[in-house]
């Protein structure tokens, strides 16, 4: 898509840039957007999740120099709404690699087309992927290639597109109890939820934070890949599943750490190495 920005300015009295997006682009990432939690929603009663922790005292950590080649590119999920099946595929496409299990990039199609809850091209909750992956585990995008750019999903097939059967990788665990940056640090990139604001559909570059006016208009789910700080703000490395043209490139952004801007619960999945 051709695609200039005109304007990459610095919003008054914060840390981050803004530009404009096609109209297009921001439509399709708002209508893909989930629900904002109430208090008492699943998101807040699962386990609990703590952002801050003790151990990992790395000022700055980013999973793209630590493993280099093993962070799967941001893929963009077109007018599928399922993000939720893509945070989980990249999830675990980038842990598959860091633990020396396969290089294969996973499919999120198997989970959209075959996953017991919530199948389809639709914004689920953490609770039903979970079940999903706990019930059928992730194969690879070559025995199941994403089809669902314009949000009609197939049924589930037999086998691989080759003929041959599905062999899925099955999580030895799947936890939502976590302190973030211990788990980024050791077992790699984690699902996250953030809230999204509006000013969210024109970042650019920078730390982001809404506007203290702004309402949050859903969610959607992100993989934290490190942190960092620029002295006075505090901040996540996050990879977004709103396609290359995001953010600081390649679909990341840099999310202020402030607890109205993530909507609770994260987890990570563990293999067997
Ligand atoms: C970090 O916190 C956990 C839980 O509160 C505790 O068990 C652990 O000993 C702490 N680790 C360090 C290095 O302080
Ligand atoms: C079919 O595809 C799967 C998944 O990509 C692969 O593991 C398998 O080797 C392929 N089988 C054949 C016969 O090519
Ligand atoms: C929020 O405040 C800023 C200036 O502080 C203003 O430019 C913006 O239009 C306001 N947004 C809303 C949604 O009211």
């Amino acid at each position: 898509m051709m695609f200039v920005y005109l304007c990459a300015t610095l919003v008054s009295g914060s840390s981050w840039t803004a530009r404009t997006y096609p109209k297009e682009l921001v439509d399709i990432w708002t209508q893909r957007l989930g629900p904002v939690p109430d208090v008492n929603s699943e998101f807040t009663s699962l386990d609990s999740v703590t952002m801050d922790d003790n151990e990992s005292n790395d000022v700055e950590f980013d999973a793209r120099t630590r493993w280099p080649g093993f962070i799967s590119d941001s893929r963009d999920p077109g007018l599928c709404s399922g993000l939720y099946s893509f945070a989980a595929a990249s999830m675990a496409t980038d842990r598959l690699a860091i633990h020396g299990v396969t290089t294969t990039v996973v499919s999120p199609q198997y989970l959209l087309s075959c996953g017991p809850k919530c199948r389809g091209c639709k914004s689920c909750t953490v609770t039903e992927t979970v079940d999903n992956i706990k019930s059928i585990g992730f194969v690879s995008e070559s025995c199941f290639p994403f089809v669902s750019e314009k949000a009609r999903v197939p049924q589930c097939p037999a086998n691989c597109q080759n003929g041959s059967k599905f062999t899925p990788f099955r999580p030895k665990r799947v936890y939502s109890q976590l302190t973030v940056k211990n788990d980024v640090y050791t077992n790699g990139p984690v699902v996250f939820i953030l809230n999204i604001f509006p000013s969210f559909n024109r970042y650019s570059s920078g730390i982001y934070s809404p506007g203290s006016n702004e309402t949050a208009m859903g969610t959607e789910p992100v993989l934290v890949v490190g942190w960092g700080t620029d002295g006075s703000n505090d901040y996540y490395i996050v990879k977004c599943f709103r396609g290359v043209l995001f953010g600081e490139g390649r679909g990341y952004a840099r999310i202020r750490r402030l607890n109205s801007l993530w909507a609770g619960t994260g987890y990570g999945v563990e293999f067997e190495q």
